[in-house]
């Protein structure tokens, strides 16, 4: 198993290119299954979420060909299986997303509950819920969810819960669906956008995306498309967070700071020293101030920056609050950050304080999951001394060769 071996406690100093978004990629190649012409994807990250989601699809019949260094091709003519592979799904929350595809090509389609990152309880409750109202049959047989419909109808549907992943399965599911559906309360993050853009080019008929309310006018077949994935808001954040916790002159390239609002306002509250340019953000050292955050769905502070936000905290002056109100496993990790000499006090699975400015120690972590590993990524270049981070395959699944894109900004970092 592959690890990180890193010596922190250097200031950083250069430029580093964000690359296309994990989650707007996955959902993209998901979609592609809509239709039987030929998809092309450019921007796709390298990465380990990607590569298994690729072989979920191949054995389904998809043919994915690489055109161009992040450029994809994708034929879905053979498709011949309405069976999600479990072995794979379990490991990937993304797989879900396959489900609503596989409804409109087969009307039918098999899966476990998907797997992904142990960060509280996932249910799957809104998906079920959403396929049900539009007239399919659920039945689960052993460990497996089996959906049946022979054509979808248009419905109404209000989401209990706020889930991306949920909204643009809906909005899938539709898109081949006869007559209207309206959605309610839909994640309005810019994924969602995203993939609505996608299929509308490729015909489809959706309005709303991006807000709560969105609706579905549902038609026969989809044509082929293009699309290019937008940049990965989540390792833009990061990389920010990183700079400004290691008091670096740091240039954020490619990215889309529009999609960070939330992040750069309670940075800029903390007193970071950054500027913001059309598709850049240049960080400068600063002397930071705690404040508190609260995740919250979007425009609101991503969950999934909440762990390097954390790290940021334990070198800044004062109190933060932290409260995580997405996922109830998401604080766990701080456990790791508190034995590398953070002072931090867990009141519940959902909030924590913490007090800086501290020294972190380098030591020994083990990587939960994506963002927690970023975190101890971000920890351990804050720290004196070595630190070693285990389990990195966490870290490969969102960020691609990180240790070789941290190295060219001056990082002490190897994978051994
Ligand atoms: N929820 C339900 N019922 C459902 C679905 C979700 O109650 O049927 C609740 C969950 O319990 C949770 C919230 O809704 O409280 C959102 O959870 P969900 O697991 O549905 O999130 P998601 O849509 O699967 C996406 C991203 C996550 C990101 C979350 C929140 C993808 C592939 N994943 O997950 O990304 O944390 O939205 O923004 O788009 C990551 O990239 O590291 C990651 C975990």
């Amino acid at each position: 198993m592959n690890k990180f071996v890193i010596t922190g406690g250097k200031k950083l100093k250069g430029t580093i290119r964000v690359n296309g978004a994990k989650n707007d990629a996955l959902v993209i190649f998901a979609a592609s299954l809509l239709t039987t012409q030929p998809v092309t994807v450019d921007n796709i990250p390298d990465i380990e979420d990607i590569k298994k989601l690729f072989k979920l699809m191949e054995k389904l019949g998809c043919k994915i060909e690489r055109t161009g260094t992040s450029k994809y091709k994708i034929k879905t003519t053979q498709l011949n299986s309405h069976l999600i592979d479990s072995d794979i799904a379990k490991k990937i929350r993304a797989s879900i997303l396959l489900t609503a595809p596989l409804l409109g090509r087969f009307g039918r389609v098999r899966f476990p509950h998907p797997g992904g990152c142990v960060i509280g309880e996932r249910p799957i409750d809104q998906f079920l819920d959403g396929y049900k109202s539009m007239g399919a049959k659920i039945r689960i047989r052993g460990n497996l969810y089996e959906i049946t419909a022979s054509r979808l109808k248009g419905a109404e549907f209000v989401f209990n819960n706020i889930t991306v992943t949920g909204t643009e399965s809906l909005i899938m599911a539709a898109t081949l669906a006869k007559g209207r559906t309206m959605l309610k309360n839909c994640a309005c993050e810019p994924e969602v956008k995203s993939l609505a853009g996608f299929l509308n080019s490729c015909g489809a008929k959706i309005v709303g995306a991006g807000t709560p309310y969105i609706t579905i006018y549902g038609v026969d077949k989809l044509k082929g498309g293009v699309h290019r994935v937008i940049s990965d808001r989540v390792e833009a954040g990061s990389f920010v967070i990183l700079a400004v916790a290691t008091n670096s002159d740091i240039t954020i390239k490619n990215c889309e700071p529009g999609h960070l609002d939330a992040l750069l306002s309670s940075l800029r509250k903390a007193g970071a020293n950054f500027s913001v340019g059309k598709n850049s953000i240049e960080v400068r050292p600063s002397r930071l101030n705690s404040i508190n955050i609260k995740t919250h769905e979007y425009p609101g502070f991503p969950t999934d920056l909440q762990a390097p936000f954390c790290v940021l905290l334990t070198q800044s002056k004062g109190s933060g609050l932290v409260h995580e109100t997405i996922y109830e496993g998401r604080l766990t990790w701080t456990e790791d950050l508190k034995r590398m000499g953070a002072d931090i006090h867990i009141y519940d699975p959902h909030r924590i304080e913490i007090k800086g400015p501290t020294k972190l120690r380098g030591r020994e972590a083990e990587s939960p999951d994506i963002r927690a590993g970023m975190a101890y990524l971000i920890a351990a270049l804050c720290a004196k001394g070595k630190s070693t981070i285990n389990n990195v395959y966490q870290i490969d699944r969102g960020y691609e060769k990180i240790e070789e894109r941290l190295r060219k900004i001056g990082a002490d970092i190897r994978r051994v």
